[in-house]
């Protein structure tokens, strides 16, 4: 069998292959950096053209400026739909012309297989193997539950994708059309460290013991707090999204995946991204593996690993620990993603702790993050029967298992010293014993 040859009878161009999409398509993509920027554009330009209605795409992290969510004339041409938002999709959403889609990121794979069909999976991979296979490069996350439910399998083929060894896999014979594209990945800014999460992280890190096994989340706390663990032993990974400072971990030494009860030796995650040093570690190496979502986010999953510990972010909690980590009030900011997933699973894991982890204020310090309630309008992430340490610069809240009137009180503590004064008056008045 000579794959190249039928590589060369599927490659197209992205007008060429524009001119299949038809109104009313549903199309799907997986997570930030396997998303298809050359395809999509085209499909924008040839729907708009065409004068075509009632295209959907679904997307995860959109890094791309996508015409879908950046052009609010295509509202009812082509309409985006957000499993988890960034700045695009966020102001599309909050704007009235695109939509969102909430979910556990574990229940993805399932919510595909059940509530949806697809006329086309758009995906970036990396070259051709020898063998007739395309990686996923830098992604497994929900794939393989969107090509089992698309009746057609486009390629964005870019030779700076990384190649995942073991990760998830496309063969040309499962292939409708292949358009290639050259082009640097999108890489997320590097978070700014300042002295609130240089402080945070050190806090978090004090908690972690050698031989953790670590899940962070996305944002600037997170991130301080890998840093901060350059100076611990045999720390394992088994992560949603694989990070910076994960490498940076790694190739301190910090992190050998020697102490995993499960893929011990092997870092564990469903999606990369950051910076280009991410994709280059990822780039044929067996000691990472990219699994799907619906395995590696499973609390199940997590727990089988012992002192598992995840840090995550939010923007604001209540006087029960009701976490908000998706809107500020009714503006809708992003998706739950994995937060609830590594919440649970950490705290089912022999010896684990979940943190959740913001500076006291927010906007200048005009604003406490710690509020009697949640603000009205605002989604609850990580619910009160969930929740186990609330982080901020003055200290750590341990709320698992603890009454409302001591959750309320060691909230305070870690209250910025300018609120504090008033959130006891405000649990006073509710009758909170603090
Ligand atoms: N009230 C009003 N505004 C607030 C606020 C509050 N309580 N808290 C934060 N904000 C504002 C900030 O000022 C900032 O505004 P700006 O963009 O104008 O500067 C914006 O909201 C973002 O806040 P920031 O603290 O910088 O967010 P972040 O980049 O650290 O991300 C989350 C925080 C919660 C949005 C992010 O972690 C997330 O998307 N979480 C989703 C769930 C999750 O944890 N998933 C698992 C990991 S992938």
């Amino acid at each position: 069998m000579d794959y190249r040859e039928i590589y060369a009878s599927k490659l197209t161009t992205a007008e060429k292959l524009a001119e299949c999409l038809n109104s009313g398509w549903s199309l799907g993509m997986d997570s930030g950096p396997s998303q298809t920027p050359a395809i999509m554009a085209a499909f924008a330009r040839r729907a708009k053209e065409a004068g075509l209605r009632d295209i959907k795409v679904q997307t995860l992290l959109d890094v791309y400026p996508f015409e879908f969510y950046a052009d609010e004339s295509l509202a009812g041409i082509m309409t985006g739909y957000s499993w988890f938002s960034s700045a695009g999709a966020r102001k599309a959403v909050n704007g009235g012309w695109a939509d969102f889609i909430p979910s556990y990121y574990r229940d993805v794979p399932g919510h595909i297989r059940r509530e949806y069909e697809y006329d086309a999976f758009c995906v970036a991979v990396s070259p051709m193997d020898k063998h007739g296979y395309f990686s996923l490069g830098n992604n497994a996350s929900y794939a393989q539950a969107m090509m089992d439910k698309s009746k057609r399998i486009f390629l964005e083929v870019n030779d700076r994708q990384p190649r995942a060894v073991c990760g998830t896999q496309i063969h040309i014979s499962q292939v409708d059309a292949i358009v290639e594209n050259s082009f640097p990945l999108p890489v997320l800014p590097a978070a700014k460290l300042d002295e609130v999460s240089i402080t945070i992280g050190n806090l978090i890190a004090e908690q972690i013991p050698d031989g953790a096994c670590i899940q962070l989340g996305i944002g600037a706390i997170p991130d301080a707090t890998g840093l901060a663990l350059k100076t611990k032993h045999d720390l394992g990974i088994h992560t949603e999204m694989f990070t910076d400072s994960m490498v940076e971990l790694i190739e301190c030494g910090a992190v050998n995946n020697s102490k995993k009860q499960i893929h011990r030796g092997k870092s564990i995650t469903t999606f990369a991204y950051g910076s280009q040093r991410i994709y280059d570690y990822i780039d044929d190496n067996p000691a990472i593996e990219l699994l799907p979502v619906d395995y590696v986010n499973d609390p199940m999953v997590i727990s089988k690993n012992d002192n598992v510990v995840s840090i995550n972010a939010a923007l604001e909690v209540d006087f029960w620990g009701q976490v908000c980590a998706e809107s500020v009030g009714t503006k809708h900011m992003s998706g739950s993603g994995g937060q609830i997933d590594f919440v649970r699973g950490a705290c089912q894991s022999k010896g684990g702790m979940s943190f959740i982890a913001f500076s006291s204020t927010a906007k200048g310090g005009s604003i406490s993050k710690i509020k009697p309630s949640l603000t009205p309008g605002a989604v609850c992430t990580t619910s009160k029967n969930d929740v186990d340490c609330i982080v901020t610069e003055y200290g750590i809240a341990r709320l698992r298992g603890k009454s409302l009137g001591e959750r309320t009180k060691q909230l305070i503590a870690v209250a910025h010293p300018d609120f504090r004064d008033q959130l006891r008056f405000e649990a006073k008045k509710r009758g909170i014993l603090i």
